[in-house]
């Protein structure tokens, strides 16, 4: 097996004095997609910004791509490769579209190769494309979520993650968001992937990690997750 291009291990993590996530370990090779599930108030976005270093970890390790990340700030994970859509978007809502992609390679100098990258997410995203010049904040939910994963592309991760998908999408624009998520894992960029409907998650990752009041309580195959009558009663609403 290769190396895993995401490593954690013992992590423990939370907000100040208080103590959220007890000792994940979980790893995610390259262009893999994992989803998390869990319920509300298990750790998912607390997990997923512990890993773009905006909380610190108060334990444990997280190694990516050879490097320790653990205790680095914000802009070190992000250099490093790893790239936060986070829950709600968040995208600069009174700039245009096109402007929001700019700011996802803020950090880039390649102005030739950025400008080809933006064309790239405009083929991915033909929607984006047609509204370049519109402001972000007046895009639907689902471009809005669109322009999010594009941003978050722009950096060229090696691991994207994205905080609740298809939260508040209509059906049609979560199966599109679907494609894309797939092709980008094709293109060897690996996704952590925050996903309530557990059912969409599981078809869209080849492995699961189920966080249970901060701790991992299951991880495996999501083929072997989606059978397990546990996980079928907890978050799939199959008794
Ligand atoms: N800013 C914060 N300060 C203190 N506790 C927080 C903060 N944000 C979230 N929490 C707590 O962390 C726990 C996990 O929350 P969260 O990571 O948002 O869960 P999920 O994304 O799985 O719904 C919850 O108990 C929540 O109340
Ligand atoms: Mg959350």
């Amino acid at each position: 097996m290769s190396e895993p291009l995401l490593k954690v291990a013992s992590l423990v993590s939370g907000y100040g004095d208080i103590t959220v996530l007890h000792d994940i370990a979980f790893d995610v090779a390259p262009g893999e997609i994992v989803c998390l599930v869990g319920s509300n108030g298990a750790g998912k976005s607390t997990l997923l910004r512990t890993l773009s270093g905006l909380l610190a970890t108060q334990r444990g390790s997280i190694h990516f791509d050879g490097r320790a990340l653990a205790g680095a700030a914000p802009r070190e994970f992000l250099t490093a490769g790893i790239a936060h859509v986070p829950e709600g978007r968040r995208l600069f809502g009174p700039m245009s579209v096109a402007d929001n992609l700019r700011m996802g390679a803020y950090l880039r100098t390649d102005k030739a190769e950025i400008e080809r990258d933006i064309e790239k997410m405009n083929a991915m995203f033909p929607i984006l494309a047609a509204r370049a010049k519109q402001q972000a904040g007046t895009l639907s939910g689902g471009e809005q979520q669109m322009c999010a994963i594009a941003r978050g592309m722009m950096g060229r991760p090696r691991l994207l993650m994205i905080d609740e998908l298809s939260l508040g999408l209509a059906p049609q624009v979560v199966e599109k968001l679907g494609e894309v998520i797939a092709q980008i894992s094709l293109e060897g960029v690996a996704v952590l992937l925050v996903e309530q409907d557990v059912a969409t998650a599981f078809e869209l990752a080849s492995r699961g990690v189920v966080l249970d009041t901060g701790r991992v309580s299951l991880l495996g195959p999501t083929a072997e997750l989606s059978r397990n009558p546990a996980v079928r009663q907890a978050y799939m609403g199959i008794a």
